[in-house]
């Protein structure tokens, strides 16, 4: 099955269990302050978990486009993208662990196909201090579907990753950690504001066992492991509780809160441990090797990187987004300029955005048509935006490499930033990776700079006194 097939086969699979499927959001939220993008397919649906009605029921489906800024840097590995797709299903207050689990296993191992032998699961440890149980419940439903498909379940507590780390998990399929599979929008549970939702999720994962346990990452592989031999599919969050001060209280409803990670599961249905190969991406890379006339194994950490980038950046401003120096409209100019700094690697000097974006809109002609209805615009879009930075950029290059051999200051990057148009994070990037030395100290001498650039131009505006 490829992607397409995959997304479609997800919705229809819960479409069969009653649930009514709801259309992506976009990536801008509309509604909620707190955050820049939808990073998950929960997101648009927090009034619901906290205990509205939703108009559609208690039992939703969706394909929902996802963008995590705060992955741009952890792009170039074989499964970390900032735009991605989360397959959600959702119970409001209507089933739960059992009914939730048993469909998660039916669509991973009837409907896609996987080999239950390669999959892996974590659950919730439990938290004493505030009065939060270790998840047992699904754990025993995890070894009754395991036992079915003939396969040996066994169970670990290892608490944290490190510990996990230091002693593996002794082969069991079920393995249980603490603050890692407590799931909230913040990430930890000391992060969530009061009247936040979360709860103990479990997290299925795939073993690739042609790669090799890389042992940077710790002695002992285990499912949370870094290294690339496991990656997860997706996780069921059991949203049962509400921050509230000093601890947690029970929702009013309990609810089901389920994220696939659509490229990921592409990924195991192909058995490439490399997301970068399936339907959704894979044309993009093939468009940059003839682009560029370099082979993606030569050329891999760059090729994930514009491919992503450019997907990314393609359907934020399919969103309404606009490159700019705020916000939102930072992100996307991020996107595309680190796509266009890593393009140099690849020989590609002029400008070749117009060139991709008509792919990345064939790639997603059925599911998602408003892609080729919009490409001209965002091909234009992106395209002003490479054209201007392209401008200045071997001149900004030689700006920072000039500064080999002493310490490159806030107020330096500064300069990069408003004579040639280098966001910060891509200087500093830039700077770690060719071996020139960064102050310690860089991130408070540029925000001076830059409130001082401020001031003046208020000053310039308002004109004299
Ligand atoms: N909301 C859950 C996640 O983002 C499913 O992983």
């Amino acid at each position: 099955m490829d992607a397409d097939e995959i997304r479609s086969a997800f919705l229809d699979h819960l479409a069969g269990r009653g649930h009514v499927v709801i259309p992506r959001a976009s990536l801008v939220p509309h509604d909620d302050p707190t955050t820049l993008f939808t990073g998950s397919g929960m997101q648009p649906l927090v009034p619901y978990l906290l205990g509205a009605d939703h108009p559609a029921g208690p039992r939703l489906v969706d394909s929902q486009t996802c963008l995590r800024a705060q992955d741009i840097e952890e792009v170039g590995d074989n499964r970390h993208t900032t735009f991605f797709e989360m397959l959600g299903s959702w119970s409001l207050g209507d089933y739960f662990k059992d009914e939730q689990l048993r469909q998660f296993w039916a669509f991973l191992t009837d409907t896609v196909g996987l080999d239950p032998a390669r999959l892996h699961v974590s659950c919730f440890i439990g938290d004493e201090a505030h009065g939060i149980p270790k998840d047992e419940e699904s754990a025993a439903l995890w070894t009754e579907l395991f036992t079915a498909a003939g396969l040996d379940a066994g169970q670990v507590d290892v608490g944290s990753e490190e510990h996990a780390a230091q002693v593996g998990t002794g082969g069991a399929r079920i393995v249980f950690y603490g603050a890692k599979n407590w799931w909230c929008r913040e990430g930890a549970a000391e992060r969530m504001p009061v009247g936040e939702p979360g709860g103990p999720d479990t997290e299925v994962f795939y073993l690739f066992p042609h790669v090799e346990h890389d042992r940077a990452y710790g002695e002992h592989c285990h499912p949370n492991c870094d290294c690339g031999r496991f990656i997860e599919l997706g996780n069921s969050v059991f949203m049962e509780y509400r921050r509230v001060e000093g601890g947690f209280e029970p929702l009013p409803r309990r609810n089901v809160d389920y994220g696939g990670g659509l490229e990921r599961i592409a990924a195991a249905a192909l058995d490439s441990s490399d997301v970068f190969r399936i339907s959704l991406l894979w044309p993009i890379v093939e468009r940059l090797q003839e682009l560029s006339g370099r082979a993606y194994e030569d050329e891999t950490l760059a090729m994930r990187v514009i491919a992503d980038h450019l997907r990314g950046a393609t359907f934020l401003a399919v969103d309404g987004v606009r490159p700019s120096n705020k916000a939102q409209g930072y992100v996307l100019r991020r996107l595309v300029r680190r796509a266009v700094r890593f393009a140099l690697d690849l020989g590609i000097e002029d400008n070749f955005f117009p060139h991709v974006v008509p792919t990345v809109a064939a790639v997603y002609a059925s599911a998602y048509p408003e892609v080729a209805a919009a490409a001209d615009v965002v091909a234009d879009v992106l395209a002003r935006e490479e054209h201007a930075f392209r401008r200045n950029l071997r001149r900004g290059l030689d700006r920072l490499e000039s500064h080999r051999g002493s310490v490159v200051t806030g107020a330096d990057l500064f300069v990069l930033h408003d004579t040639y148009g280098f966001p910060v994070e891509l200087s500093t990037e830039v700077a770690d990776a060719e071996g020139i030395v960064v102050s310690d100290t860089w991130r408070a001498e540029f925000d001076e700079q830059m409130a001082a650039q401020r001031a003046r131009s208020r000053g310039a505006v308002r004109g004299p006194a």
